[in-house]
């Protein structure tokens, strides 16, 4: 089963869905995995609702980092932004479906931090 698992991880490094970055987007936060210093940037467009409506990502990051942004950005359309805040960290960890060790915590969660942050509406400088 976690064979599955990992050929889906490998599946969305390759080719992570929702990558790029929205032109003028109402929400946007970057953040670094302190233990590497790779970094993701994500911006969100959002609705009359204030619910999500389209969200990308953008970065550099490993196999888990990349894989665990792509996957969890495919499951943020229609969140308020009271839901992005709340998403719980085992969330992701369901999505990706494989035992995380202590040293790749910061990798699996990297894209759910940016996401937090910028359901906060919290700011950060992007530099290309
Ligand atoms: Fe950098 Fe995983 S090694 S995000």
């Amino acid at each position: 089963m976690e064979e599955l698992y990992r050929e889906q991880i490998l599946e969305h490094y390759k080719r992570p869905h929702n990558f790029g970055r929205l032109d003028d987007p109402d929400l946007e936060f970057e953040d670094t995995n302190p233990f590497c210093g790779d970094e993701q940037h994500v911006t969100i467009r959002l609705d009359d609702d204030d619910r999500v409506a389209e969200v990308m990502f953008e970065g550099k990051g490993c196999a888990i980092s990349t894989a665990a942004t792509s996957m969890l950005t495919d499951e943020l359309v229609g969140k308020s932004r009271d839901e992005l805040i709340l998403i719980p960290r085992e969330f992701v960890l369901d999505l990706l479906g494989i035992d995380i060790s202590a040293t790749r915590m910061k990798c699996a969660l990297l894209g759910l931090k940016v996401v937090k942050g910028a359901g906060l509406g919290k700011t950060a400088e992007w530099d290309e």
